[in-house]
């Protein structure tokens, strides 16, 4: 079977500062950083490692649908060299006219640990016509889509489409960013619905049951909705069953907050294994919960190496 995300390829550049700094102050950072970002690679990064961790599910091929700059720029390249063979990348878009990656800028406060982001993104966006390209070189193979929802409208066309040529595909999308009209629509078309704390907040909500109630109204097709919280944890609601669950952040002794970039990613990365590979074997409590986990541990440490360790703890308790 086949996993496959739609979603933007970032380069990111992270600037450590000892404080945020005010407008037009001047501040020296402490270190730089450059690494590959973005939402579904994010999540392929850590589901990748997951899956390579549990041999029988070693058949679950990973593929990213990404629009990124010319073939042979220097950005495509070092893209390609950090996923392959793992992830593949055989089906991205390659804009031969630009050379320029999707970039974001980020500072990241140690008084705070908060992450201010600016991005810039000269790549058109990927066309339905390009996806439904795509989607049938793939063929029934692909078992699983998971987006972003970058682009609501194309995004709804391209899971219209989906449905009524291969029925049998689960689809997830991620309802992330507040001031996006059109992603309840895909939540409506969706199996599976990731809601970010902010997206809710930006809607009404204040507490992810509050989001995850309401919602289960609205996504009628969706058998799972999921909700993150920060440091509170996250939420996420058996439609069938109609049991909703509530799991705290992950904290061990000595946590500390080192880098939240990339947490929901990972959390979805948690979620998307524990369907994929223990659907049956964990209930929702421990898929929910190894999520968390995995989130957590990434909050704990820098980038996105070695978390499949949260397998071995969370199998030995
Ligand atoms: N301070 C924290 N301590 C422990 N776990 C955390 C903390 N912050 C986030 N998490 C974990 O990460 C999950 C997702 O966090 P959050 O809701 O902040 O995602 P997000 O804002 O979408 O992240 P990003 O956009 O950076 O990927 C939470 O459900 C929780 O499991
Ligand atoms: C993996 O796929 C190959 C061929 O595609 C098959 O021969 C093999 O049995 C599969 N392995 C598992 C563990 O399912
Ligand atoms: C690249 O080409 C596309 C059309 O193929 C066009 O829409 C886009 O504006 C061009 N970008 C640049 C930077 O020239
Ligand atoms: C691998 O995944 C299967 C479910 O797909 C599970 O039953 C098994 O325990 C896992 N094995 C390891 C070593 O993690
Ligand atoms: C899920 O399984 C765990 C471990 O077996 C158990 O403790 C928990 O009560 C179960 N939760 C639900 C909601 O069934």
């Amino acid at each position: 079977m086949s996993l496959v995300a739609i979603g933007a390829c970032y380069v990111d550049t992270i600037l450590t500062t000892p404080y945020y700094p005010g407008e037009d102050e001047k501040l020296r950072a402490s270190s730089i950083s450059r690494r590959r970002g973005g939402n579904c690679p994010n999540t392929l990064e850590v589901l990748q490692q997951l899956i390579a961790h549990n041999l029988s599910a070693e058949n679950i091929s990973l593929d990213l649908i990404a629009v990124l700059p010319a073939k042979l720029s220097i950005a495509s390249q070092q893209i390609q060299s950090a996923f392959e063979p793992h992830v593949r990348l055989a089906h991205c878009i390659y804009r031969e006219n630009v050379t320029e990656p999707a970039s974001s800028y980020i500072i990241k406060s140690q008084s705070s640990g908060s992450r201010t982001i600016v991005n810039y993104n000269a790549l058109p966006e990927m066309t339905e016509k390009e996806f439904i390209n795509i989607a049938d070189r793939l063929g029934p193979r692909a078992s699983w889509f998971h987006f972003e929802g970058r682009t609501p409208g194309v995004t709804l066309s391209c899971i219209l489409y989906l449905r009524q040529k291969y029925q049998s595909v689960k689809i997830s999308v991620e309802v992330e960013k507040p001031g996006r009209p059109g992603l309840q629509e895909l939540a409506e078309e969706a199996d599976v619905v990731f809601y970010s704390k902010s997206w809710a907040e930006g809607n009404g909500y204040h507490t992810p049951e509050e989001c995850i109630l309401q919602q289960s109204a609205v996504a009628r097709k969706a058998s799972l909705l999921c909700c993150t919280w920060g440091q509170d944890g996250a939420v996420a609601r058996d439609t069938k069953s109609q049991v909703t669950i509530y799991s705290p952040a992950y904290s061990a002794e000595g946590f500390q907050v080192v880098d939240t970039i990339g947490a929901g990613d990972t959390f979805i990365a948690g979620i998307l294994y524990a369907l994929l590979c223990r659907g049956d074997e964990w209930n929702l409590s421990q898929k929910l919960g190894f999520a968390n986990r995995l989130a957590g541990m990434k909050v704990s440490q820098e980038g996105f190496a070695g978390l499949a360790r949260a397998l071995e703890s969370f199998q030995s308790e």
